[in-house]
């Protein structure tokens, strides 16, 4: 892959964290991770060793104690993180998230609407939510009620919905840790499938190191810093 020619969607100079409560403890030390428009990084590591933390501070979510972060080429800080976050980012978590007694549409459709987009039938953001709905395999399912949707089919819609509002970077926590290896594998090659049609970055947590070897670059994450791994695929 070349590189050199690529932007970069987010960079993370030295990035630190540490909690204080209940003990004094230094999740993440140096953090340092850039990643270009378009690229898949995984980031493994074992349990307890700040892989969500790392991932709740790139997403703006969270502060950190020391460094800097910058996401398209703006430097997050306390009066930006919001319009950052809601510019440019999305979220997949392992549990899904999705806003039960609602249907799988309305789901894909809520950042749009949080975004105080038209969302009524025939608007742009409706057509844009079906046809996401289509990509991930769910037209059929467009008018369930989500709580009626298979683990497998819940997490297609969530990543329908991340796409929803054309974000830059996608950042997944364990997006399959719920599901059989099956539907796991299936779920991790669509995500970096269409990421990869759309130009989007994805950072990606998993515990599973054969789909961590499908991304562009694999990092550990271990006693606070991140380790690069060699991707031999
Ligand atoms: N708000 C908090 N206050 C205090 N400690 C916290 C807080 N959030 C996380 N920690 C601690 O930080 C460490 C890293 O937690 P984190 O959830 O980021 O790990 P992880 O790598 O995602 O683990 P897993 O693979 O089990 O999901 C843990 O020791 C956890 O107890
Ligand atoms: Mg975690």
């Amino acid at each position: 892959m070349e590189q050199s020619h690529k932007t970069i969607a987010l960079h993370a100079n030295n990035l630190r964290k540490s909690f204080f409560h209940p003990i004094a403890v230094d999740v993440l030390k140096e953090i340092n991770l850039t990643v270009h428009h378009g690229e898949a990084i995984a980031i493994t590591g074992r349990s307890g060793q700040g892989k969500s933390t790392l991932l709740q501070l790139l997403g703006t979510l969270e502060d950190p104690c020391g460094g800097i972060l910058e996401i398209a080429g703006k430097k997050v800080a306390s009066n930006n993180k919001s319009a950052i976050r809601n510019r440019h980012l999305a979220f997949i978590f392992q549990s899904f998230h999705l806003l039960e007694d609602y249907t799988a549409l309305d789901n894909v459709l809520m950042p749009a609407r949080i975004a105080r987009k038209k969302v009524s039938k025939h608007s742009q953001a409706y057509q844009h939510g079906m046809h996401l709905l289509e990509r991930v395999g769910l037209s059929d399912r467009a008018h369930f009620n989500s709580k009626l949707l298979s683990g497998g089919e819940k997490q297609r819609v969530a990543i329908a919905r991340a796409l929803c509002n054309d974000p830059d970077i996608i950042l997944a926590d364990e997006p399959s840790g719920n599901l059989d290896k099956q539907t796991a594998s299936n779920i991790h090659h669509l995500l970096l499938e269409f990421a990869r049609q759309e130009n989007k970055s994805v950072v990606i947590v998993t515990h599973d190191p054969d789909l961590a070897s499908l991304c562009d670059q694999q990092y550990v994450l271990q006693d606070g810093l991140l380790h690069k791994q060699e991707n031999f695929h």
